[in-house]
């Protein structure tokens, strides 16, 4: 036989074996489904710091995540080694950077893996809904419609979520098997109202009740609109809607289905108060509102009307103008609604001028699924942290940006049987719970580094961001928040003796 020729075959059947191996393991999604040639990802990834020394940029300049965030969201989830070496590659003195000011006394104790941190608020108290409830996890899973996510995603969601005890918010597409795996649900309501839908595309209440009953629902959340793109609507187009979508929403199978860009159910701030207290009523659940930040007088009224009413939303979740979508117009992704910290400060202090912000459970999202960001928040009012696209890069997501398509490769965001049959939603599930529960110990840790017990005791004294490229100044006062709302006299003792034996322990 010619030389050339052994050496084909050799190859040959190399690669056959590297292709079958490739394609039945179940730990790596890419691999799955591009067998042989998927080991080039990983290659590239292993050789990546070298590569930039000579021929690109730096660790911080991907966007929306950069490559330092997704190495460490990625390490967390895989419980590997999520340490950098050398020390910071950041520039720490430009306008904008947050620092953590640590005590000189830290608060002394070790952080068993999968600590809990409870919010320190009760969700449905003011207006005592029978299903108020304090949340065992400061940190959460925001809504993702199966549709925009692949069934296989959001099972793995789910798990993640029973995994680490966390709540998983349906997103606006119906509850589906795939949500049904040990996780407590937000369910969500949109303008298309899925799941509780009415053959004519309006609300029906009956409908709404069949399907909370379908899971462990535990609040609903009436969706007005999310920070990637405020005020439009979308449209799932017929085929994606399959049978199993269909059933989840409440629609024909293999037909458009338009989600408008406004509720037919309401069209002004006493028509939604009364709306939320009607789902509230029916349900006994806490009920509350999700919406980007646009104009600022809705918020002042609406906050100045659930004050003189006594009535309205248990709770608030403020998406950030930066937040994620499965498809979005670029000039609604880039240029409408309110970045997060902005959205925060404008919608917290209309809650405290009405005297509310110690009533309303506030909840916030907009790439606050890193520590800095999620202690920050934690710090500026913000009760409970609700991570997407975070979970999924644990779930395998590669920021292929390439949710609009269809064409996810890594099984994440798509509907294809081939691409999702990559992500194994056992394993990705796992990795999913690993990751909250290491955001939340690093929550600790840097609470603990500042002499807090919980991240949102932290306190205004403990978060400095560089201003004007040099001098430091109070978080707070950079983004408008009075601290004695935020952190009253006598919170510290109020939030100990209420998270009471449930207080993150070591
Ligand atoms: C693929 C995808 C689907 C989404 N679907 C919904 C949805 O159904 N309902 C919703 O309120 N937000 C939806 N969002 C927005 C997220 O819930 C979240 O508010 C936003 O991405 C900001 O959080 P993050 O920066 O942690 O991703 C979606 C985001 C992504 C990336």
């Amino acid at each position: 036989m010619a030389w050339w020729l052994i050496v084909v075959v050799v190859i040959g059947g190399v690669s056959l074996v590297v292709a079958l191996h490739d394609v039945f393991q179940r730990k790596h999604a890419i691999l799955r489904t591009f067998p042989v040639v998927g080991h080039l990802r990983f290659l590239l990834e292993k050789a990546g710091p070298e590569l930039r020394q000579y021929i690109v940029a730096d660790n911080e300049e991907e966007r929306p995540f950069s490559r330092d965030e997704r190495r460490w969201v990625y390490t967390t989830a895989k419980r590997q080694n999520p340490y950098f070496g050398f020390g910071t590659d950041t520039d720490v003195d430009v306008t904008g950077h947050l620092t953590f000011r640590h005590s000189a006394f830290p608060v002394a104790r070790t952080i068993e893996a999968g600590a809990p941190i409870p919010c320190t608020k009760t969700l449905g108290a003011w207006r005592n809904r029978p299903g108020a409830f304090r949340p065992d996890s400061i940190v959460n899973i925001s809504g993702m419609s199966f549709g925009s996510l692949s069934g296989a995603a959001v099972r793995a969601l789910n798990e993640g979520a029973a995994q680490a005890g966390c709540l998983h918010n349906t997103g606006e597409g119906g509850i589906s098997p795939h949500h049904l795996h040990g996780g407590d649900l937000v369910f969500q309501i949109g303008t298309g109202y899925f799941g509780a839908r009415a053959d004519d595309g309006t609300f029906s209440l009956d409908r709404m009740l069949e399907t909370v009953s379908k899971g462990p629902v535990k609040a609903i959340e009436l969706k007005l609109s999310q920070g990637a793109k405020p005020g439009m609507g979308g449209l799932l187009p017929a085929p994606k809607v399959t049978k199993e979508i269909a059933a989840a929403r409440g629609v024909p199978v293999g037909q458009d289905v338009a989600s408008p860009n406004s509720h037919s159910a309401f069209g002004d701030i006493a028509g939604l108060v009364d709306f939320v207290e009607q789902l509230a009523d029916a349900s006994g659940l806490p009920v509350g509102i999700k919406s980007a930040v646009g104009q600022e007088a809705f918020w002042v009224d609406l906050s100045r009307h659930m004050a003189d009413s006594g009535r309205g939303p248990d709770f608030v979740t403020i998406d950030g103008g930066e937040g994620g979508t499965g498809a979005g117009p670029l000039v609604f992704t880039d240029h409408v609604a309110l970045p997060f910290f902005h959205a925060l400060g404008s919608v917290y202090r209309s809650f405290c001028e009405a005297g509310l912000s110690g009533d309303v459970v506030f909840i916030g999202s907009g790439k606050l699924g890193l520590p800095p960001q999620a202690a920050l928040a934690a710090n500026l009012g913000i009760d409970l942290i609700n991570v997407g696209r975070e979970a999924m890069l644990a779930a395998g997501c590669i920021q292929a940006q390439k949710c609009h398509t269809g064409h996810c490769p890594t099984g994440v965001a798509t509907q294809n049987s081939w691409f999702e049959r990559g992500l194994d939603p056992t394993s990705k599930g796992v990795r999913v719970g690993h990751y909250i529960e290491g955001l939340r110990r690093e929550l600790l840790r840097l609470a603990y580094a500042c002499g807090a017990q919980h991240p949102a005791l932290m306190g205004p004294e403990s978060l400095s961001i560089v201003c004007d490229g040099h001098e430091m100044q109070r978080a707070h006062d950079w983004y408008g928040i009075d601290p004695t709302h935020t952190h009253p006299e006598g919170r510290r003792d109020e939030v100990l003796a209420a998270l009471g034996s449930d207080r993150p322990t070591g």
